[in-house]
């Protein structure tokens, strides 16, 4: 079983669309959509935003439902000039931008008490969610636009990037391509499990002054970007 954590409904509209519904529980406050996508069975939760939310749900998740891997799918904002909105960055690996204990000598990032600063993803399902990329843009070869990915690292935090000052303090502090506000948090708890996983987000802004004013706008465009790609891995899976 493969479950599916998006932070808002609007990341999560399109792939429960897709799903063939087979019943709904609720654990930690919580709804969890239970059914399946190409044929296989998908767990679905909306965890709500920042990464408090998101490591419930993955905990909850993980003790509840018991997965095989955990997806976390969503939307983020650009910290490179190469990714434009909805362009697809599949995280290699996450770090958390506002966990910060340089002041006890540790580089920002770095979880005290573990070696931890960036986790891993999993590498066959960052494999599986390019080649579902490169099978979609084959599918558009006579027509339609592509769909452009990058892998590299994501940063989150408890905070909406929208400035040019904080937007180049993550991406140079971090050399990250996107920034969000769930990723990392999910990582450390699937880390601590023991669970595969992975980030897909796609842009919805540029993390500058204008972010909160792109978002709005193109938040459905960027979410309906990652639900092609995971309905497609389900797929191939
Ligand atoms: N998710 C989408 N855009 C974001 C931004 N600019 N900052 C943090 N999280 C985001």
């Amino acid at each position: 079983m493969t479950g599916i954590i998006c932070a808002l409904p609007e990341e999560l509209k399109e792939i429960q669309q897709a799903m063939e519904p087979d019943g709904q529980l609720i654990f930690s406050g919580i709804d969890f959509y239970l059914g399946k996508l190409g044929g296989k069975e998908v767990v679905c939760a909306v965890c709500g935003v920042g990464k408090v939310f998101a490591a419930i749900c993955a905990q909850t998740m993980i003790l509840k439902f018991h997965p095989d891997e955990i997806l976390n799918v969503g939307v983020a904002g650009s910290l490179s000039a190469g990714l434009n909105i909805a362009d697809i960055v599949i995280a290699r690996q996450l770090v958390q931008h506002d966990m910060d204990v340089t002041a006890l000598g540790e580089p920002r990032g770095k979880i005290l008490g573990s070696d931890i600063q960036y986790i891993p993803t999993t590498e066959s399902i960052r494999d599986g969610l390019f080649s579902a990329i490169m099978m979609l843009n084959g599918e558009k070869a006579f027509g339609g636009s592509e769909i452009r990915a990058m892998q590299g690292t994501i940063a989150s935090g408890d905070q909406f990037i929208s400035s040019k000052g904080q937007k180049q303090l993550i991406a140079e502090e971090f050399e990250a391509l996107a920034c969000e506000m769930e990723g990392a948090a999910i990582a450390q708890v699937c880390f601590v499990n023991k669970m595969p996983f992975c980030v897909l987000r796609a842009i919805s802004d540029s993390a500058d002054s204008s972010a909160h004013m792109d978002y709005p706008h193109f938040v459905a465009l960027a979410a309906s970007n990652t639900a092609k790609v995971i309905k497609c891995y389900m797929t191939q899976i």
